[in-house]
């Protein structure tokens, strides 16, 4: 059967497979981070509550390929201040793609989702932040035109930049 991707909103009844997606997609660091860097990563991936916040608190984008989730992306509405974001920006956070379904742009159109969704939501400002070992993402924001801030403080031993775009 011909796979056909459908891009939806996700709900909470899928909490748990957004967090399996979210442990298969970012699998790949451990490799690339510390023993100690990736065991907090890894902590904070398999916490019930990463998940049940964000979809709490921020639209959740998804992609399906036959009623299996394979994308995710989620857009936090301006009003949820953090140490990195201003209380007047929206931001987007922990966009993630099964290792096989990549390239096939489905993180770059749950990315321009939640632009759009900035824009019809009367965001001003949507931001996000990502790191040196995140390549394929920078590329995609960049060339989406997400403009590099500034650098913020390290996480999980690695360098992080600020990005944002006026919508
Ligand atoms: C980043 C991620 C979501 C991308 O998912 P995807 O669906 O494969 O992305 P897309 O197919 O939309 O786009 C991938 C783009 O990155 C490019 N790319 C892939 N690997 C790359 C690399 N190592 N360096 C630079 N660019 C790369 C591709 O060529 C493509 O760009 P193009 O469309 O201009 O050719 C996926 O790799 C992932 O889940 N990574 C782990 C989690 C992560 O890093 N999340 C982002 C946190 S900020």
């Amino acid at each position: 059967m011909q796979s056909t991707f459908t891009y939806r909103q996700g709900t909470m009844t899928e909490v748990d497979r957004l967090k399996e997606l979210g442990i298969i997609s970012y699998n790949q660091f451990s490799e690339i981070l510390t023993k100690e860097n990736w065991a907090t990563l890894n902590k904070f991936l398999n916490n019930a509550d990463t998940w049940i916040q964000l979809v709490n608190k921020a639209h959740c984008f998804i992609c399906e390929d036959n009623e299996e989730i394979i994308g995710m992306a989620f857009l936090m509405h301006s009003g949820n201040p953090t140490n990195i974001y201003q209380a007047d920006w929206s931001y987007i956070r922990m966009v993630g793609v099964n290792p096989k379904y990549r390239g096939k742009g489905i993180a770059r159109r749950l990315t321009i989702m939640c632009i759009d969704l900035a824009r019809d939501s009367n965001e001003k400002v949507i931001a996000l932040h990502t790191s040196e070992f995140m390549d394929a993402a920078r590329h995609i924001y960049e060339n989406l035109g997400f403009i590099k801030v500034r650098e913020i403080d390290p996480i999980y031993g690695k360098k992080y930049w600020l990005y944002k775009l006026d919508v």
